[in-house]
Formats: structure tokens, C-alpha cells, sequence
């Protein structure tokens, strides 16, 4: 069958990438792409109606949705009565990531664990919308030691997590300044521990998980600096095991499936589950309606079972059943980013060091000129190695790195050495 992949990241590289593996998938266009995929089409990710004719002339049977906005923009409502099948939730199942305030009401209704939190702006203004009470008053109950979130998407900007009452404030002031005096917002107990993502494959009752991994948001080691897109990622994590698994399935991924079922979204998709694992059990951060990135780009060299076949599991009611299989070992993934990123950063520079088909470099903000490549984003080049143990992964990640040169390329040198 034909696919498409929408989106132009990493991630949606790695999408493409694992997709074309599979002895189900004939052509794999990515839309609109970058300068590692192939088959690139420049399309409007958020114009349906292009979409749905690109979808008839080519043949396309199943669209794979990278990014949570042509979801939170309704793409797989759009495309209901249509015989392309998109793989994502509907617009109702999106606002788990689409809002904040959305997702933390859901996690109490169905009991999924989770940190305590209020609520704030919108009609009621700067007033907590359950009870009268002030945000100032919320922060200093919590000693400034908060995470403030702005209720809607804003591409990882829009969370602030605090260490005092002076940078929880500022958070306040930021917020308002960014989303107007009406902005929607949550003020979140700030909880400590180790971070874990786990991505499930659902069909909107059952799923299937693949191998858990963590993420590096912070721009430099030792977690210190701004927070990015990603650092970079490795798979999977040493602390994880079964007894592990089972309380995150218990506390947390059981109760969202029954929340998901009860609430009647059409949810044929990934599940994200950004975790914090505290000494009094797993906690659910956030959820995201899609793959994450970078963890994408070491989940699925990770995964051995077929792409298209698990997604297809998904509409014919046979996920339940699907026999998830794994490559042994640990995968890196160390991202080369734009000096200057994730503030202001230049485009437009030379990369050295790529070739054709080098496994396991999957392309974020690459761009091809005259047969050249060229940086076009922050995020540039993921560098992806395994090893049969985490450090020999690492090592070997970091030994790629040196094949590849951009003027102020820069990368974090702690990959995969959090938690040991
Ligand atoms: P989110 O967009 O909600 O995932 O938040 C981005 C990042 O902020 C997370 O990956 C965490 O590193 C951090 N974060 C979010 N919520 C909390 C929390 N309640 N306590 C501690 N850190 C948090
Ligand atoms: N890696 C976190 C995210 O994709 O949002």
C-alpha cells in the first residue's frame, strides 16, 4: 500500500524510514519532508482538502500523522468518511495534548496518577476556577517550587518549571504577556524523580507498548539551561523493569484506556506518557496524541516487528493479539543542533560528513540545495548507534558525531549517562 508520513522532523524521518521496512509498504511520501527523506511532497500539512486529493491521485491508503497539530486541527475527523485511514486520535482524543487543564481534569476523572494542581485564568480571570484563590497564594503555599503550564499547544513553551517564588512570578508575568490577560493556566506541584517516556500503540481500548526511553530537554549537561525540542534520547532505560511496568500499566495506562473508551474518542494512535517516576510511584506528567521526539528516533530502530503491521492491528481489531518483538540491546540518539538554538540561531549552512544511505542518521532541520545539504532549523541531524550495553552505545553514538561538522554545530555530551 502507499503511505503518507506528514511532518518534517526527526521523528517523521524515522517514521518513513522504519514504514519502508515493511513488506506491506509500496511508496512512503513524506509531506512536506526534509533533506534526508525521500519522496518529499510540499504540501500544507494543515490543508485537508489538499491532502485528500493528494490521497486520491496517489493512491494512498494510510496517512501516519508525526506533529499532535493537523490532530488537534481535526485531520482524522476530516478524513472519517474518506477510505484513507489516518492513523491519530480524533479532535476530541487531541486535547489530552492540546490542553493542559483538559488533560489534568481527564486524569482525574478516571483516577490516572498524577501530581496535584489548579487551575487558573480564562473567564475567571486570575482566580482559581474551582474556589477563590489566587495563584500568588498557590505559589507560596508551594514555596515557588511549581511548574506553571499555559492551558494550550505552544510547541514546548509554554511550561515553566520553577525553583522560587521570584521565578514562578515571572512565569505568571510571561504568560500573560505571551497569551493575554485571559490566558487559560495550570500551577502544578513540581515532582521529582527520574523522567520516563512510554509510547503505546491503541486502537482506543487495547494496546501494545513499545520499549520505554528518556528524553534529554535541557540544552546543556547535566541537565542545566534552557529547555529545547530534545537533546537527545536513549532506549531502552536500565532503571525500567517488570515491577515497574506494572504499576505504570495499573496507576496509569489502564485507567487512561478506560478514559479513553468512556469519553467515546475515535482513538486509533500513539499514546505518550510522559512520566515522572518519585519515590511514591510513577506520576503522569503529560500526554502527547503522538510519537515523541527524539525518543522516536530510538524506539523504533528498537522495534523488530513490522510498522504497517501494528498500525493496521489497530483498525482491524487484532492489536490485542499482536506479538510485539524487539531488537536486543540499547539505541543512542545524540542531536546536533544550530549554535545559538533554542534562542535565535543562523540557516543556511553547509553540513559535512553526509552521505548517501548512512543507517541510523535520520534529518530534522536539513534542507537539499544544489545537491548540497544545508542546515534549515535548530534541531539538525540525529546520530543514532547501538551498542549490546548502554555505554557501548553511547561510545559508539559519540564516535559518529565526529563524521559530522556544521560551523557552530553543537550537542550535549551526557547522553545516556543520567542514570547510572
Ligand atoms: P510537559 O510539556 O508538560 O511535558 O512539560 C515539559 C517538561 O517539564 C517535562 O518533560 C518535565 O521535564 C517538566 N515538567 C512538567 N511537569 C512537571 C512537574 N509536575 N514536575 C516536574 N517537572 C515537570
Ligand atoms: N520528547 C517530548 C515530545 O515529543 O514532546
Amino acid at each position: 500500500m502507499n503511505i503518507a508520513v506528514i511532518g518534517s522532523g526527526g521523528r517523521e524521518h524515522a517514521i518513513a524510514w522504519k514504514l519502508s521496512q515493511s513488506k506491506l509498504a509500496d511508496e512512503v511520501y513524506v509531506l512536506p519532508g526534509n533533506g534526508g527523506t525521500e519522496n518529499n511532497v510540499d504540501i500544507d500539512i494543515n490543508d485537508f482538502e489538499m491532502l485528500l486529493n493528494f490521497c486520491r491521485h496517489n493512491t494512498v491508503e494510510l496517512i501516519f500523522v508525526g506533529p499532535e497539530d493537523p490532530l488537534a486541527n481535526g485531520i482524522v475527523d476530516y478524513f472519517a468518511g474518506s477510505p484513507v485511514k489516518v492513523f491519530g486520535p480524533d479532535k476530541a482524543g487531541a486535547q489530552l495534548e492540546g490542553s493542559k487543564i483538559f488533560a489534568k481534569r481527564f486524569m482525574r476523572e478516571y483516577g490516572v496518577a498524577t501530581g496535584f494542581y489548579q487551575e487558573f485564568g480564562g473567564a475567571n480571570k486570575d482566580c482559581c476556577q474551582q474556589l477563590t484563590i489566587f495563584p500568588k497564594d498557590t505559589i507560596k503555599k508551594m514555596n515557588g517550587k511549581c511548574v506553571i503550564k499555559y492551558d494550550g499547544l505552544a510547541a514546548g513553551k509554554g511550561v515553566f518549571v520553577c525553583s522560587n517564588e521570584e521565578e514562578a512570578l515571572a512565569a505568571l508575568d510571561e504568560i500573560h504577556q505571551k497569551y493575554g490577560e485571559d490566558a487559560s493556566y495550570l500551577i502544578e506541584e513540581r515532582l521529582e524523580g527520574n523522567e520516563l517516556s512510554i509510547l503505546a500503540f491503541t486502537e482506543g481500548d487495547d494496546y501494545q507498548l513499545l520499549l520505554p526511553s528518556q528524553d534529554h530537554k535541557q540544552l546543556l549537561d547535566g541537565d542545566k539551561g534552557p529547555n529545547t525540542g530534545g537533546m537527545g534520547a536513549f532506549c531502552p532505560v536500565p532503571f525500567y523493569n517488570e515491577e515497574l511496568k506494572k504499576q505504570i500499566e495499573n496507576d496509569i495506562i489502564e485507567p487512561t484506556m478506560k478514559g479513553i473508551k468512556a469519553e467515546g474518542f475515535n482513538y486509533k494512535g500513539v499514546v505518550y506518557f510522559g512520566l515522572m517516576i518519585t519515590k511514591t510511584g510513577p506520576k503522569l506528567l503529560e500526554y502527547n496524541v503522538r510519537l515523541g521526539d527524539p525518543e522516536t528516533e530510538v524506539v523504533l530502530p528498537a522495534m523488530k516487528s513490522d510498522l504497517v503491521e501494528l498500525i493496521l492491528s489497530c483498525f482491524d481489531g487484532t492489536l490485542k493479539d499482536y506479538k510485539m518483538e524487539f531488537n536486543k540491546g540499547f539505541f543512542v540518539d545524540i542531536v546536533l543542533v544550530s549554535g545559538g538554538y533554542p534562542a535565535a540561531y543562523k540557516k543556511g549552512i553547509h553540513i559535512c560528513g553526509l552521505k548517501e544511505d548512512q543507517e541510523l542518521i535520520f534529518h530534522a532541520g536539513t534542507k537539499k540545495v544544489n545537491f548540497n545539504l544545508e542546515t534549515s532549523g535548530g534541531r539538525v541531524l540525529n546520530v543514532v548507534a547501538h551498542g549490546n550495553t548502554l555505554n557501548e552505545a553511547i561510545d559508539k553514538a559519540y564516535e559518529r558525531v565526529n563524521d559530522f561538522y556544521f560551523e557552530d554545530m553543537f550537542f550535549r555530551k551526557d547522553i545516556g549517562r543520567r542514570n547510572k
